[in-house]
């Protein structure tokens, strides 16, 4: 038998035989004729089955939209007039001779040839393997993959090593409610989901690696919305020995080179990005996450800028403080005196970086002095045991040699939702959750047995 080529290998191999596979994407009875469009992971083909290969024609009548077909045939040329120059294969189409049929298919609950955002979501969810098929959806996971290697790769080539820190850890405090998992070992007892590598990353600059990053999934339960999942991916980052200065431009020659190596056709309105201080944002834009668009209707339009200064502290709902960015953030030097007098108007190393109106990604110089950090911790209410029960372990590390270090995240889905234009995250998700954190696909959250949760040690309120 055969190899099997693809789709888009055809123009390849006029006026020979190959062998196809794939999905049934259209089909079309012309009188004795039977024509199909073929999809593969590359793209799609016409295929025509002519009545003279009478065993084809049979099996070609009674195929469905979304079966599953292996093919052979002979690849032709079609006439000047027939070309598609929209797909790669456009220019041929293969005169079908045998048809298998490797599986059936239902009838989609929705049409997958064609662009499936006006579908109720819910049931795009629930079928969210037929979703996935759709042409847009299949482009924007293979063009978050593309980003992602491309940053991989950028990331290497400028000795930062990647480190897979754990899923299971301890709370930290990155401003909204954690998920926990219950110890069976060590009954009453939870190990917590990370909301971001923070502190490994930090502890990593301790460890002497320089350079950590990570394709990092984070977990958050928090109200979902467009542009925020309970689960999302950070391209996570830090550097020991940096400046805020060098925090930024690096950053900004990571993004303009991606944005010029996987989206060619963008056009960033300006470079070097521009730069606000938090203070001068809420003054003109009122937000800290300005749209500095110049045409909003232009979708090849990408307008970055930096907004920066950002307070240490705000004052939190029940009369307290909490931080701005995070309690590792560092106040600025020349602020250092107000931490003592007036905590809420010291201002932070801390930047983030905003496009189209949208914070993509947020970082600071970090504390790395133990007084420091202790100080800021006392600042936000904790009290001696608390601050040793959750951030010991820090203090600790910042006794042994920890070097002056910053960094920096991006939200993954963010930054591909508005390089592929579209309009929420869920879009650039292969298997995202609803608005309520469930995945209608798999059905979670869901129940487990009694038998687990009597192992775990735990009793359900009736
Ligand atoms: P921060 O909390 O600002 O910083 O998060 C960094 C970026 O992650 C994205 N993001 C999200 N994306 C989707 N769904 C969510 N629920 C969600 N929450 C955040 C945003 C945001 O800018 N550890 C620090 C980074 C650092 O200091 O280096 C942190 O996580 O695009």
């Amino acid at each position: 038998m055969r190899n099997r080529i693809y789709t888009s290998e055809l123009s390849g191999h006029v006026g020979e035989t190959v062998v196809l596979a794939g999905w049934v994407n259209v089909r079309r009875d012309q009188g004795k004729m039977v024509f199909f469009d073929l999809r593969d992971m590359k793209g799609m083909v016409q295929c025509i089955v002519l009545p003279s290969h009478a065993e084809a024609i049979l099996v070609a009548k009674e195929i469905r939209p979304e079966w599953v077909l292996r093919l052979e045939g002979v690849v032709n040329k079609r006439p000047e007039k027939n070309v598609n120059p929209n797909i790669p294969s456009g220019d041929v189409e293969l005169e079908v001779t045998a048809i298998e049929v490797l599986n059936r298919a239902e009838t989609p609950p929705f049409e997958l040839n064609t662009d499936t955002k006006p579908v109720n979501e819910d049931l795009r969810m629930k079928y969210k393997y037929l979703d996935l098929r759709s042409e847009r959806m299949q482009k924007n996971i293979r063009m978050r993959d593309k980003v992602i290697t491309f940053i991989r790769d950028y990331m290497h080539k400028n000795d930062f090593v990647e480190i897979e820190t754990p899923m299971m850890t301890k709370g930290t405090p990155e401003g909204s409610r954690e998920y926990i998992i219950p110890s069976r070992l060590f009954q009453g007892q939870f190990y917590v989901l990370p909301q971001s590598p923070q502190q490994f990353k930090q502890l990593s600059m301790v460890a002497g690696f320089e350079k950590y990053f990570q394709i990092a999934r984070c977990m958050r339960d928090e109200d979902t919305r467009g542009d925020r999942q309970p689960e999302f991916t950070q391209l996570d980052y830090e550097m020991s020995f940096v400046t805020q200065e060098e925090v930024v431009a690096y950053n900004e020659a990571l993004i303009i080179e991606l944005i010029k190596t996987v989206y060619p056709e963008k056009r960033i309105s300006q470079i070097p990005f521009p730069r606000m201080t938090y203070e001068e944002s809420m003054e003109k834009y009122g937000n800290d996450k300005p749209d500095l668009r110049e045409n909003k209707e232009d979708p090849n339009e990408l307008a970055f800028c930096w907004v920066l200064d950002f307070p240490m502290f705000e004052k939190d709902d029940e009369g307290g403080v909490q931080a701005v960015h995070h309690p590792f953030t560092s106040p600025k030097d020349e602020d250092l005196h107000l931490l003592d007098t007036e905590p809420l108007k010291a201002r932070a190393n801390a930047y983030d970086i905003v496009l189209n109106g949208y914070e993509i990604g947020g970082g600071s110089i970090r504390i790395h002095k133990r007084e420091l950090q202790n100080k800021v911790f006392e600042l936000l209410g904790l009290n001696k045991e608390t601050i040793e029960a959750r951030f010991g372990h820090m203090l600790t590390a910042f006794e042994y040699g920890a070097p002056p270090h910053g960094g920096i995240a991006w939200g993954m889905e963010r930054l591909v939702m508005l390089l592929q234009n579209e309009p929420n995250i869920r879009e650039v998700i292969a298997f995202p959750k609803t608005g309520e954190g469930k995945d209608l696909m798999m059905g979670s959250p869901s129940s487990v047995p009694e038998k687990t949760l009597k192992e775990l040690g735990i009793q359900l309120k009736k």
